[in-house]
């Protein structure tokens, strides 16, 4: 059984000052709020047991909008991250939500054009370990960036100036439990993050990290013409 983790904590101070009195993930993308695109993602996918880990600001407007997860068809709960401390510091508050099983993550900002169902049966074959999903992008200079070798994923850096592939790494990841034990184990980087990538180069070095390609179009939505891009995506799609 896989379990589905929304990480929507951060500032979104990229979208300044829209995000000044609400959350980057309750903003309009298509015809809803982003944060149910990554709702339905999963839902479709067939998991039903989700929780989304929030800033404290915003928590009540995501209760608002979402309420227990009846209207999608599954169980949603809420954590609460206190200060934004990284993507791993996020996802180090799903442990008790996880009891040990697998887990499925997701960006909240992350907007897809077409299903990730494929990487979640992907996952489910695969059992242990983690699996990240890659994207050819044209500046893999914004994201996570994989350095592969003979078709294994020999690093990931984290936003690095000169990019040894084209290939970022997208917000859609999978971890066995380990995970919460690797997540004590890291450093904050030099912006003061708990990075999500340090993890994935830890199962990188165990030989324990899967990887597969996304096919069909993808947006970080963190900026305001990323923002835009999605929505046209998503508004086209429906058409
Ligand atoms: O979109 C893919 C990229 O996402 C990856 O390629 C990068 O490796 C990964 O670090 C991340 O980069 P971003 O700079 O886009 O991350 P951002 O700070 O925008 O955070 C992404 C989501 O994670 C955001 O929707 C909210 C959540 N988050 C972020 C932080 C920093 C939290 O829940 N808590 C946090 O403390």
């Amino acid at each position: 059984m896989l379990k589905g983790v929304i990480l929507a904590g951060g500032l979104g101070t990229r979208l300044y000052p829209s995000t000044k009195n609400t959350s980057k993930h309750l903003l309009p993308v298509g015809d809803e709020p982003m944060i149910c695109h990554s709702i339905k993602q999963l839902t479709s996918s067939g998991i039903n047991d989700i929780l989304i880990v929030t800033n404290p600001l915003h928590v009540e407007d995501f209760k608002d909008v979402l309420g227990d997860g009846e209207q999608f068809g599954c169980q949603i709960d809420y954590q609460v991250q206190n200060e934004a401390k990284g993507i791993a510091h996020a996802l180090s508050l799903a442990e008790d939500f996880a009891e040990k099983h697998n887990i499925v993550v997701l960006l909240g900002d992350n907007i897809f054009e077409t299903t990730i169902r494929t990487h979640i049966e992907d996952y489910l074959k695969q059992r242990n370990g983690a699996r990240v999903v890659l994207k050819q992008v044209k500046d893999p200079e914004r994201y996570g960036v994989a350095n592969i070798v003979d078709d294994k994923i020999t690093l990931i850096e984290e936003k690095p100036p000169n990019p040894h592939s084209d290939y970022a790494v997208i917000g859609l990841y999978f971890y066995d439990s380990t995970v919460f034990d690797i997540i004590r184990t890291i450093k904050p980087s030099s912006r003061g993050e708990f990075e999500i990538t340090t993890v994935n180069n830890v199962y990188v070095r165990r030989e324990e990290l899967e990887y597969s390609i996304l096919q069909g179009e993808w947006v970080d939505a963190g900026t305001h013409e990323s923002l835009a891009i999605a929505n046209k995506m998503l508004l086209s799609r429906k058409e």
